[in-house]
């Protein structure tokens, strides 16, 4: 029914090894899922080497103990974490690729980057980052070494991943730093922009220049909607309490793919979305047909934050995302 049949994995808050990978690799290959989308990083871990910036891993790939990565959610007394070398993610990208899945990779920019900003504390607007009204404090994109760091990443990642799109996140986040900061402050007058709200705008629309400049698609979360972003990005509609988000994203010719947290997400106790639930969504509803076009596929999604382990990850998965894979065909 539609090309892109996805699963993402959450390794940044609990680390799964490129074993644990390769087991749900074999799983999603079985059950006819064709896209692993990997959410390589977030507040709490770092998860793919950046050989210009070895610190991400090295350092943002752990937290607790004397690590600078302070974590959003749990407490970590222990060191804990790890990460992907580039040669294991290309092990991995080319075990997918012989099973019918590719792999996409997420950096989460510029919110939940408390990772980065660990092992780079100037990448934050106040040299340290933190907890902000509603999420984490984000990147500070007012600074040109910012865009640089990214443009490094990404850059990285054009070379390592085959896939056509490149995910970078842009959910939840906090922009009251940037509000106070005076690199914000004067990007902003710059670029004559409206405040605060349009400069993550304005960094979506700069990412996805220089990702079209290297022939990759940008992907984000559909807070990258806000503010203005030209249709050839795709957009990942994950807010389920804004419908109106999705039909706008369609409408304005984006591809988009359904993830809606209402019931993809599989992260939740089983009586949260259950199976019949998830079983009962209807990607494509009678409102939805004039644009189904756009519609590439849908995806269900596996946050770890409180999911410890690749088994218990697994617990919830199963039997649930047989039925988002049975929708999806
Ligand atoms: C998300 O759940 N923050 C995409
Ligand atoms: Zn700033």
């Amino acid at each position: 029914r539609f090309p892109y049949r996805g699963m993402m994995l959450d390794v940044a808050r609990t680390w799964i090894d490129a074993a644990g990978v390769k087991r749900y690799i074999d799983l999603l290959s079985y059950h006819g899922i064709n896209k692993l989308h990997l959410h390589l990083s977030d507040d709490e871990g770092w998860r793919i080497e950046i050989r210009s910036h070895p610190e991400l891993t090295e350092i943002g790939g752990f937290r607790g103990g004397d690590s600078p990565v302070r974590p959003v959610y749990g407490k970590w007394d222990e060191k804990y974490g790890g990460y992907y070398t580039q040669d294991e993610m290309r092990g991995l990208i080319r075990y997918a690729a012989a099973r019918n899945i590719e792999i996409i990779p997420e950096i989460d920019l510029p919110g939940h980057s408390l990772a980065a900003i660990g092992c780079y504390p100037q990448l934050a607007c106040d040299g340290r980052g933190g907890w902000g009204k509603h999420f984490s404090t984000p990147l500070c994109i007012g600074r040109d070494s910012t865009i640089a760091f990214c443009k490094n990443v990404l850059t990285e990642l054009f070379d390592l991943f085959p896939s056509q799109y490149v995910h970078i996140g842009g959910d939840e986040v906090e922009r009251t730093p940037w509000e106070t900061c005076p690199d914000c402050q004067r990007r902003i007058r710059a670029e004559k922009l409206e405040g605060a709200g349009e400069l993550q705008a304005w960094f979506t629309r700069k990412t996805e220049q220089f990702l079209a400049a290297h022939g990759k698609t940008l992907l984000g979360w559909d807070e990258i909607t806000e503010d203005g972003l030209t249709p050839q990005s795709a957009v990942m509609w994950w807010r389920s309490w804004m419908p109106s988000t999705l039909t706008a994203a369609l409408q304005n010719g984006h591809r988009v793919i359904e993830s809606p947290s209402e019931f993809l997400y599989l992260n939740g106790e089983l009586d949260r979305n259950t199976l019949s639930k998830v079983y009962g969504w209807e990607p494509l509803p009678e409102s939805l047909r004039a644009w189904q076009e756009g519609l590439l596929g849908i995806q269900a999604n596996m946050w770890t934050e409180d999911v410890p382990t690749a088994d218990a990850a697994g617990e919830r998965l199963f039997p649930r995302l047989l039925a988002v894979a049975e929708t999806a065909w």
